[in-house]
């Protein structure tokens, strides 16, 4: 504790400790003059700055001032690009210095477990690894300006349906590997001044006063040493939270859980030094940006909206061409359907950013003075077929060389609060689309969503650009892209499945009468496809490009290591075709072990590059012992067991380049438990017991040859062996439980030597 921070507490009642425990309003964090201490406020978040002036509200309805609306994370982890990430959170950062915002409400890193969680587009991936990657790049950017963030929304929060009293039920393992692997990178990286908690509960327990989550993992585990926050109006028992590890609860809470608080501490059910400890944490955070030396910018405002723009280029994802695209100047082009003049950028909620300035594709075209004429043809914020709308699209079409239809989800359709109900676009987008697709080669479908939607058209389409919810220079950005003045280099966060039934989730989500059962356990997005080998309309890490790329064969700097070492991969990546591009450089890992159950491949690295026509560049991983681990839960820690890995180099989770086998060597030895109904397959199969099973297995051997001569395989009776638990010694041995818990007990010494 700083000695400014403890001179204050010092000063304080136990009423005033427990005031700084809670919001002041909706926005703000207590003040006091007398004893020094400022107000600060924080903001949404995550994409752009909320800053509510008047009304305030968590839910996107007031107004707030006017800011610069950047890609949602579904777009821009599609990026595949830490550095992009980083510049675009000092952006943020210096908005909210110019703003006095102190803490910036996000990034949000929960998985997209399920393609109809309505707040997808606010977050990154389906994958782990890409998620706590990019967010610690985003963290960084913003805290560069000693301004927080609040990494959020811990944990298991992957669905709208009933979040404020859902309990997510979740499995150990599941839970480390999948949704807390993102938020540990991210703290771990890049030190989160705060974290939020999420609504839901986690296996019958609130986030909010979940003490395993908020103290035993963060703080203990982690590291974290900044302050937890609720989410907006997420606690539930305040006194049991703040014991729990909840320093901060917002809003405001009218004073009583206050009360509650002060109470808890007057009866003794409540120590002081949990009060103290919250409040320490509070302060320091209000401190480290009231104390920064980081002088108020006067940001330029033109400046953020182009670099809008150019983030958004990196992010959208090319996902066909049959040679469509790019378009070229002499081309007659028609543009058709609403989202041409009126982009989705955005999604609903409380990271509703009032945009700056928003340019469509089609201010865009006209900036330029393109050959370009648009039709409306479907409204962009509802589903309703209009015939006349249908023709006019249709006449224009015949007309042109080339056709763009922008289509998308509605506002209406995803949104922060509920859940899609399917993964279709609206039905009136779709049937234009097969109509114009009847009667035309050259369609391009842009897409504007922040999650996977079935495309029921695709092999009828030539081209499609995936958009996502771009933010409000995504029609530049369309434009650069669709005219090949910007090469699409996006690569996709998350699986396209063919249908909604395909998805690992389906059975399970959103759960009924409380809970939600995480039934697929860590089999979750590619994790599911791969393993099945499912086929899936585009995979993770898909993106194509204008130019082509080519890989030289890698080279792995050793062909075994040890837990204690690493080694790396490196592999060549030219440039073969005619224009600039770049090119995203994906490492998978797969376990060959089997010693326990392991999806087909799970991502350990990605790097973009950008290539020169003719240019290579070399790009080098490195594998560690993490890289390979899973996490064991009996070990209570990541763990990789000795055997054989491949290393894969892909372009995407379905495009492998390489494949180079390694070994590897554990340090530590695998956990065993010991007791009664430990198998004799798994003591055998570890070097530390099986002597003394193999010398057990002996006496059973000269009792069942004489009990079936040749009746049995000696192949089959040694499969059979495998499952059976030590308590079969008592039957075939004639051992007394005495002399069974011998053995057991010889067994754990060896264990335990
Ligand atoms: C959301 C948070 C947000 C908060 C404040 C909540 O409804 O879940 O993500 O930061 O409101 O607006």
């Amino acid at each position: 504790m700083t000695d400014k921070v403890k001179r204050i507490l010092e000063q304080l009642t136990t009423e005033e400790k427990a005031e700084i425990c809670v919001g002041a309003s909706f926005w703000h964090l207590y003040s006091n003059a007398a004893v020094g201490i400022p107000q600060v406020m924080v903001s949404d978040g995550p994409h752009g700055l909320r800053k509510q002036a008047e009304a305030a509200d968590h839910l996107g309805l007031n107004q707030s001032i006017s800011a610069v609306c950047f890609p949602a994370a579904c777009a821009t982890a599609a990026s595949f690009d830490e550095s992009l990430l980083e510049c675009m959170g000092e952006a943020l950062g210096e908005e909210c210095r110019a703003e006095d915002v102190a803490v910036l409400l996000g990034p949000a890193v929960n998985i997209k477990r399920s393609p109809l969680c309505g707040r997808n587009f606010e977050y990154f991936s389906e994958d782990p690894y890409l998620t706590g990657k990019l967010a610690a790049a985003q963290i960084r950017g913003v805290q560069k300006w000693d301004v927080g963030t609040s990494l959020k929304h811990f944990a298991a929060n992957n669905q709208e349906y009933h979040r404020q009293s859902c309990s997510s039920e979740v499995d150990m393992r599941t839970f480390r590997e999948i949704y807390l692997r993102g938020f540990e990178i991210a703290v771990k990286e890049a030190k989160p001044w705060t974290v939020m908690c999420a609504y839901n509960k986690i296996n019958g327990t609130y986030a909010s006063e979940n003490k395993m989550l908020l103290t035993d993992i963060l703080r203990e585990e982690w590291g974290f040493d900044g302050c937890v926050m609720s989410d907006w109006g997420a606690v539930n028992d305040r006194v049991q939270g703040l014991s729990a590890g909840l320093d901060l609860e917002m809003p405001a809470s009218g004073g009583y859980t206050t009360q509650q608080i002060v109470n808890a501490v007057e009866n003794g059910s409540l120590p002081m030094a949990d009060l103290d400890k919250a409040a320490e944490r509070i302060l320091t955070t209000v401190f480290r940006y009231a104390d920064s030396n980081v002088r108020k910018p006067v940001f330029d405002r033109e400046k953020h909206h182009r670099l809008a723009v150019e983030i958004e280029k990196e992010c959208a994802v090319l996902l066909k061409n049959d040679g469509a695209l790019p378009l070229k100047a002499d081309e007659t082009v028609a543009y058709i359907g609403e989202f041409a003049e009126k982009p989705r950028y955005q999604g609903g909620g409380s990271s509703h950013i009032h945009a700056s300035c928003v340019v469509s594709a089609l201010d865009a075209a006209k900036a330029k003075n393109r050959n370009v004429y648009y039709a409306k043809g479907f409204s962009a914020t509802e589903d309703i077929t209009d015939e006349a709308l249908f023709d006019e699209a249709l006449q224009l079409a015949e007309q042109a060389d080339k056709i763009v239809v922008f289509a998308g989800l509605p506002d209406i359709f995803e949104s922060e609060g509920y859940d899609r109900t399917h993964m279709q676009l609206p039905a009136c987008q779709n049937a234009l689309i097969q109509k114009i697709c009847a009667v035309h080669k050259n369609v391009t479908v842009v897409l504007h969503n922040g999650s996977p939607v079935e495309l029921p058209w695709a092999d009828r389409a030539n081209a499609i650009l995936e958009m996502y919810l771009g933010g409000q220079g995504v029609g530049a950005a369309a434009d650069a892209l669709l005219f090949g003045e910007a090469n699409p280099c996006g690569r996709l966060p998350e699986t396209f499945p063919l249908k909604l039934s395909d998805n690992p989730s389906y059975l399970n989500f959103p759960g009924y009468k409380g809970k939600v059962d995480y039934a697929e356990g860590i089999y979750v997005g590619y994790r599911y496809y791969d393993t099945k080998e499912m086929q899936v309309l585009y995979p993770f890490g898909h993106g194509l490009s204008y130019t082509s790329f080519e890989y030289s064969q890698p080279i792995v700097s050793a062909a075994a290591f040890r837990e204690d070492a690493s080694i790396t991969v490196s592999v060549n990546v030219k440039n073969t075709g005619g224009c600039f591009g770049k090119e995203v450089v994906q490492l998978y890992i797969r376990d060959k072990t089997h010693a326990v159950a392991r999806p087909d491949k799970e991502l350990k690295g990605f790097r973009k590059i950008a290539l020169e026509p003719g240019e290579s560049k070399q790009v080098e991983f490195t594998v560690d012992a993490q890289s390979l681990a899973y996490y064991d839960v009996d070990l209570r820690d990541w763990y990789a067991h000795t055997g054989a890995y491949d290393l894969i180099i892909a372009r995407s989770a379905q495009d492998i380049v390489a494949t180079c086998p390694i070994a590897y060597t554990a340090l530590r030895q695998p956990y065993l438990d010991i007791h009664k109904y430990t198998t004799f397959g798994e003591l055998l199969s570890d070097a530390r017991t099986a002597p003394i099973m193999q010398a057990q297995l002996q006496k059973i051997s000269a009792v069942t040859s004489a009990l079936s001569g040749d009746a049995f395989p000696k192949e089959a009776l040694k499969k059979m062996a495998a499952n059976v638990p030590l308590t079969f010694l008592q039957s075939m041995l004639k051992l007394t439980p005495a002399a069974l818990d011998e053995v057991i007990a010889k067994l754990k010494a060896q264990i335990e030597s």
